[in-house]
């Protein structure tokens, strides 16, 4: 069966779009995108909200030049990547009345299902193995890739925090995993890694609450670095 066309776009600065992005993982990733000079557009189910979220990270940083908007998820579904940044459990109900928009468009899915019990996280497993997969099964024509995972939302935000971090991407389409990759390497302290086929996207996934867990447990902010690549 031939895969859905790809539109991948070439050019820095981009315009990404993040469904759910007035949450702390959407605004974490919006003001570094924004800080390297990509246009970013906040998407909510209200609009109204989105606009105030984003001019609120726009005023927090008035040393940088944010270009970060907010409006619907179907206005920030124009943008030429979109990223998929709701509750796993609202992640199809979200892009499916977007599929015809985002036909043809990289769609980065940071979703995880994970539910708390007490000082742990534990990993769901979600209908098809991953939140990923679920939203590739919804837009059955777009380029789904799954990455940004591991990242806290809450070091993402503060722009005077320095990142370092190994960010995995897996993607059944390689115009995506390549896409994914060169938007984490365009954040400024991240390296993106192509981590093979959506199939990956369970254990990436699943692997969140173990590092959630490990940062609680231990009170830290550890982050996913991987040994043995030749720059590491
Ligand atoms: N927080 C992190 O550190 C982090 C890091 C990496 C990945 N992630 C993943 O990224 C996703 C977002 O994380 P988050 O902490 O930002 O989550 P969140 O605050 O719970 O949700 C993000 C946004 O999604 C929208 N939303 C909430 N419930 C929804 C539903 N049922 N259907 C559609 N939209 C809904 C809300 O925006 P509106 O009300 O404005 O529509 C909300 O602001 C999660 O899947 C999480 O696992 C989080």
């Amino acid at each position: 069966m031939p895969g859905p066309t790809a539109t991948v776009p070439k050019v820095c600065p981009m315009r990404i779009g993040i469904l759910g992005g007035t949450g702390p993982a959407g605004r974490g990733l919006a003001v570094r995108l924004a800080a390297v000079g990509d246009e970013v557009v906040l998407g909510s189910r209200d609009g109204e909200r989105a606009a105030g979220v984003a001019a609120g990270l726009v005023d927090a940083w008035p040393d940088h030049t944010l270009a970060i908007t907010g409006g619907t998820n179907e206005e920030c579904a124009g943008a030429e990547i979109v990223v998929m940044a709701t509750p796993w459990d609202g992640a199809v109900a979200t892009v499916r009345p977007l599929a015809d928009e985002l036909a043809g468009k990289v769609v980065v899915s940071m979703a995880n299902a994970l539910v708390k019990e007490g000082r742990e996280f534990l990993a769901l497993m979600p209908p098809r193995g991953s939140v990923a997969a679920m939203v590739q099964a919804a837009l059955p024509h777009s380029l789904v890739s799954a990455s940004f995972h591991h990242l806290p939302a809450s070091e993402m935000e503060k722009l005077t925090t320095p990142m370092a971090a190994d960010v995995l991407v897996c993607s059944d389409h390689r115009e995506a995993a390549e896409a994914t990759v060169a938007l984490v390497d365009r954040i400024d302290g991240l390296r993106g890694i192509d981590a093979g086929s959506l199939s990956q996207a369970a254990a990436i996934e699943a692997f969140t609450a173990v590092l959630i867990t490990v940062n609680i447990r231990h009170k830290v902010h550890a982050a996913v670095q991987l040994a043995g690549f030749p720059d590491a």
